[in-house]
C-alpha cells in the first residue's frame, strides 16, 4: 500500500503530537523530523525511529517526501511554508497562518501559484461541536446573529511554556477569532482590545495574562473574545472555554470545559479531554488526528480544505487590528 510520506517540521510541543498522529495513521509514513535544535529534533525522531534533519532541505535531499506538517513558532511560518510550497510539497501549517498580515498574504500568494494542497491548522474546524454550530447558524434556525461571546481560559503553564514567543491573542485567541467569523458567517470589521498582566511577570515570563477584545462584525453583530492564561494548573479541566451566539430566533452555546466524563479518584477531581485528542488504547484519537486524516483525504481524493486560505488571511487581518488597538488604546478598523 502506498502511503503519504510526511516530515514534521518543528519538534516542540505541537510537533511531537503531530509526529505521533502521523506515525499512528496507517495511510501515512512519518519520514523525517526537522528541527535545527538537535536535542528536540533527535529526541522526537528517535521516539519514532525516523531520521532527524536540521533543515527541510537536508530532509528533501535525503528522503522522498510528499507533505510537511509545519509546527514551528508562529513568527517562522512564512519562510518555511513558502519554501515547502515552492518545492512542491503539500502543507499542513499550524495556526495562525502567519504572525503578520503581510506574511499571511505572502503565503496566500504562494499557495495560489502552487498546485499543492494547503490546510491551515485551525483545528476546531474539524470539531463536530463547532461544525454543528456552524451548520445550525447556516440553516437559519438561530435567525440573524445579534451578539456573540467566545472565551478560552487555559492553564498558566501554557503561557509559561510559550515564553513570550507569541502574544496570547495570537497563540490562543486565533481559534476564537476564526470561530466568530466562521460560525456567524460575517467578518470582524472593528476591534478594541485591552490586556492585564499580573501572573506571568511574577513567574518570570514576558507576556500578558489576559486579552479582552470587543468586536463589531460586518453584519452588525457585536461580540467579545476573552483569552486568558490565568487558570490554575490544578483546575479539573485543562481548558475552560465556551462559545455563545444569541440570534433573533434562537441561541446556541458550545461549552467545552467538561467533555462528558467526570472523574474523582485518589489523584483528585478531573474533567478529562474526550474530544480533542484523548489517548485511548494507546493511540491519540479525536479532533486533532481527524484534522490530519482530512489532510490525507485532500491529497488522496482532492477534497477541498475545510478552511479557505482567504479565511485564514481574514483571521490574520483581525490579529493585525488587535495589535493596532493595543498600541493606540482605541478601536481599530480591520484592514481589507
Ligand atoms: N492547533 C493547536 O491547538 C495548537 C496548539 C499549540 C500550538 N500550536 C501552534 O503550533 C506551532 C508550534 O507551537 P509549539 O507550542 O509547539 O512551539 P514550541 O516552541 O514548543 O516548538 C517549536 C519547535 O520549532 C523548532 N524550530 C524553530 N525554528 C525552526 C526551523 N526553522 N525549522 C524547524 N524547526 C524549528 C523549535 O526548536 C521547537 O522545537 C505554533 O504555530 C503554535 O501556534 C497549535
Amino acid at each position: 500500500m502506498t502511503t503519504t510520506r510526511v516530515a514534521v517540521v518543528g519538534a516542540g510541543r505541537m510537533g511531537q503530537v503531530h509526529c505521533r498522529i502521523v506515525s499512528e495513521n496507517p495511510r501515512a509514513t512519518l519520514a523525517a523530523v526537522v528541527d535545527p535544535f538537535e536535542d528536540s529534533g533527535r529526541r522526537a525522531a528517535e521516539q519514532h525511529a525516523v531520521p532527524w534533519f536540521a533543515t527541510l532541505d537536508e530532509a528533501i535531499t535525503a528522503t522522498k517526501l510528499d507533505a510537511v506538517i509545519i509546527a514551528v513558532p508562529d513568527k517562522l511560518h512564512v519562510g518555511v511554508t513558502v519554501h515547502a510550497l515552492e518545492v512542491g510539497l503539500h502543507v499542513l501549517v499550524e495556526k495562525p497562518l502567519a504572525d503578520t498580515l503581510e506574511g499571511a498574504l505572502t503565503i496566500a500568494a504562494s499557495a495560489e501559484k502552487s498546485s499543492s494542497k494547503v490546510l491551515v491548522g485551525h483545528v476546531l474546524r474539524h470539531d463536530p461541536r463547532f461544525r454543528l454550530a456552524a451548520n445550525t447558524v447556516c440553516s437559519g434556525k438561530i435567525g440573524e446573529s445579534v451578539h456573540v461571546r467566545a472565551s478560552r481560559i487555559v492553564p498558566r503553564s501554557v503561557g509559561v511554556a510559550n515564553r513570550g514567543a507569541s502574544p496570547i491573542y495570537m497563540y490562543q485567541g486565533i481559534h476564537d477569532i476564526d470561530l466568530v467569523q466562521w460560525i456567524t458567517g460575517s467578518p470582524i470589521v472593528r476591534v478594541c482590545a485591552t490586556t492585564a498582566c499580573k501572573i506571568l511577570p511574577a513567574l518570570g515570563v514576558e507576556g500578558v495574562d489576559v486579552a479582552l477584545i470587543l468586536c463589531e462584525l460586518e453584519d452588525g453583530t457585536i461580540g467579545s473574545i476573552e483569552i486568558s492564561w490565568a487558570l490554575l494548573d490544578s483546575a479539573p479541566s485543562g481548558l475552560a472555554s465556551s462559545f455563545e451566539l444569541y440570534g433573533t430566533e434562537g441561541t446556541l452555546k458550545v461549552d467545552v470545559t467538561a467533555e462528558g466524563v467526570d472523574l474523582l479518584t485518589a489523584d483528585g477531581h478531573s474533567l478529562p479531554n474526550t474530544v480533542l485528542s484523548p489517548e485511548l488504547d494507546g493511540s491519540l484519537e479525536g479532533v486533532v488526528p481527524q484534522q490530519f486524516e482530512y489532510f490525507l483525504q485532500m491529497i488522496e481524493f482532492d477534497r477541498p480544505s475545510r478552511i479557505g486560505i482567504d479565511e485564514a488571511v481574514s483571521a490574520a487581518r483581525v490579529l493585525d487590528a488587535i495589535g493596532e488597538s493595543l498600541t493606540t488604546g482605541a478601536w481599530a478598523k480591520v484592514r481589507l
